[in-house]
């Protein structure tokens, strides 16, 4: 059986292999199209009530002889990554597979001498350069955990990341190029590290130039290290479910989520869905406009593309620098053939001069992917009509960074796409849809919360340090079932439109916010009483953020400056706005659900409202917000 279905009718029979026998179906697509060192003895071993997973046991591999050497055995010449710079007049670079398996051996060369053993975590706050790609998989090769925090959080956030895994290295940049502005890497890492005990070495890239200050007993250039070393280092040979990485996520409480993925699961399922969801062709461009501080990066630029043998391309830039046409001239520059990006770029890129998109070569495109939120029919027209010139089928792609990899798409000429749905589970991905009094429905047509109920190779593993807290958080609301924390609506053929989280986490252009997180951050501010942060629609992030404040004699401007400070630009709030007094349940719990619907302008559907301890509040705020 060929696990990469080219017709609806592959993937009918995919579908119900998976369904008939989960074991057999992952068993043989693990055996037919990876590499091993040993095989495993037993192929899954899960039990969803206690959160247990674990696939593959008994196996060894390293994920990098599978992402690297065995294409640079086979097809040493092939470009396996192309870098983009953010500035066209630099050279872009590109590197073959057996030049990309050197440079991550250097790099693992480097780790190994400065110390770094198999199972130690190592953070990376870099901008989207080579060397990024070259740390992640050289930590993979030698066994090391990564944690790759992306360069657009602040000192704050990095250092919680930081002590939450005790990394003892971290490896940054000087700088970043972002567009026209340059990221302080360098001086945002120091000053994270004042509060980081853990960490005994930085390794410093030299990107921008920019001058820095220097710790010598804790500084070290990449450039002095890197070029001494050998290209010759054998892989790690690991555990299947050794851990590969932590990746930060939001959570409804203050403090992030580190979700661990492990290694042979995880490159498993991510090269089976890139393969599907995009029918990757052997000499296909492929481009994941995510960062690698992402899962989309993680999964969608590297591991996933790379295990399947593909040449991926990373972009240092922005889509606005030097103009909103920069998609389309990297498009044309190097012939992408399958597009992958949030439906917040093309809602921002729509909003623009057609002549900017019109003015390029777009014909190489053939497949176009969005992922990280709903995408609205009118941005889904646009990127059709517009970027896909009505040939190129387009996978809206429902997943999460606890997934590790896609789970509900169309796959790209293959089954149908259905303009604002997700449509239908990939194959071995099992899904329930939940009501109110936690039961499964068995209706088709239905609306509830997204559950998966059957366990699948990419999915994580634990919450780094606090696997109590994965279970309450995904294993305890519907027991037996893994619950996303999403609403979707599934119709009479089984086709699946996602509505939005059900819980405190807004997706603000394509990332993910814990509100609770954000409430946290305002209230430290002294003359704040209370605070209360919710998201509301907005016509081009998807959400935004407005924080309802009890305070006296503070600004806005103060209010937002402080979040972006302390959190990071992505969760300053849109709105501010002081109130007298936060609408409370007789209980004391702040009706969240009230304050969302008056910032989404929806005052004529609060509901009943007579409940409240303090319902007249309710007056004052749609007041003020008038
Ligand atoms: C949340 C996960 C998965 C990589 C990027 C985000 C939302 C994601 C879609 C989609 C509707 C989507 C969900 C999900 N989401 N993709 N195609 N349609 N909603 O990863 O940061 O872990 O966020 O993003 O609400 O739960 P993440």
């Amino acid at each position: 059986m060929n696990y990469i279905a080219q017709t609806q009718s592959d993937f009918e029979n995919l579908s119900q292999a998976a369904v008939n026998n989960p074991d057999a179906f992952w068993s043989r697509y693990a055996e037919e199209n990876f590499n091993w060192h040993k095989k495993w003895s037993t192929v899954s071993n899960c039990d969803l009530t206690q959160g247990k997973i674990s696939w593959f046991e008994g196996a060894q591999l390293n994920i990098t002889e599978n992402c690297l050497d065995r294409h640079a055995a086979n097809q040493p010449n092939k470009t396996a990554l192309i870098w983009e710079p953010n500035e066209s007049k630099e050279p872009a670079i590109e590197y073959s597979y057996q030049e990309l398996l050197d440079q991550v051996s250097k790099t693992a060369n480097m780790l190994k001498e400065m110390g770094v053993q198999k199972g130690d975590r190592i953070c990376m706050y870099l901008p989207m350069v080579p060397e990024l790609a070259f740390s992640v998989l050289a930590c993979a090769r030698i066994g090391a955990i990564h944690s790759v925090v992306f360069a657009g959080f602040s000192a704050q956030s990095l250092a919680d990341r930081i002590n939450d895994a005790s990394c003892k290295w971290v490896i940054t940049a000087d700088g970043g190029f972002r567009g026209n502005k340059i990221t302080p890497l360098k001086k945002i890492a120091d000053e994270a590290l004042a509060q980081c005990d853990c960490v005994e070495k930085v390794l410093v890239v030299q990107r921008t130039q920019s001058d820095i200050e220097w710790n010598a007993s804790r500084d070290i250039w990449w450039h002095d290290q890197f070029e001494k070393q050998t290209t010759d280092c054998p892989a790690e040979i690991m555990d299947a479910e050794d851990k590969l990485f932590i990746l930060y996520t939001s959570g409804s409480t203050g403090k992030p989520k580190g979700m661990v993925h492990s290694s042979a699961g995880y490159m498993v399922y991510t090269t089976y869905s890139f393969l599907n969801v995009f029918q990757c062709r052997r000499d296909d461009v492929y481009w994941c406009t995510a960062d690698i501080g992402w899962i989309t990066g993680h999964s969608y630029i590297l591991y996933g593309p790379l295990s399947a043998g593909a040449t991926t391309l990373m972009f240092e830039g922005t889509p606005s620098y030097p103009d909103m046409g920069k998609f389309w001239e990297i498009v044309e520059k190097h012939k992408v053939n399958i597009f992958y990006t949030a439906p917040t770029a093309i809602r921002s890129l729509a909003t623009c001069d057609l002549a900017l998109v019109n003015q390029y070569d777009l014909s190489s495109l053939r497949v176009l992917g969005t992922v990280g939120e709903p995408i609205n029919e009118e941005a889904w027209r646009w990127y059709d009509e517009h970027i896909g010139k009505g040939n190129c089928p387009i996978v809206d792609t429902w997943w999460q960074t606890e997934t590790g990899g896609i789970m509900i798409s169309n796959l790209a000429g293959v089954t149908p796409a259905i303009p604002t749905m997700a449509t239908l589970p990939l194959p071995g991905v099992q899904l329930a849809l939940m009501d109110t009094h936690n039961t499964e429905i068995n209706e088709m047509e239905a609306e509830g919360a997204l559950c998966i109920k059957a366990a699948w190779p990419g999915m994580a593993r634990t919450i780094y340090g606090n696997h109590q807290r994965f279970v309450e958080t995904y294993y305890s609301t519907y027991p037996g079932y893994y619950f996303t924390g999403d609403g979707a609506r599934r119709d009479a053929q089984g086709n699946y439109r996602i509505t939005g989280r059900m819980d405190d986490v807004v997706i603000v252009s394509g990332h993910n916010l814990g509100t609770a997180e954000i409430e946290d951050c305002i209230d430290e501010l002294p003359q704040v009483i209370e605070a209360a942060v919710v998201g509301y629609p907005h016509a081009i992030k998807g959400n935004a953020i407005c924080a309802y404040l009890c305070a006296e004699d503070l600004t806005e401007k103060e209010v937002k400056q402080f979040v972006s400070d302390r959190l990071g630009p992505i969760s300053k709030p849109e709105q501010v706005v002081f109130v007298t007094a936060l609408p409370k349940t007789r209980s004391g719990k702040i009706m969240r659900r009230i304050l969302r619907k008056i910032a989404a302008g929806e005052t004529d559907a609060l509901g009943d409202i007579s409940t409240l301890l303090n319902p007249d509040c309710v007056k004052d705020i749609i007041q003020i917000m008038a």
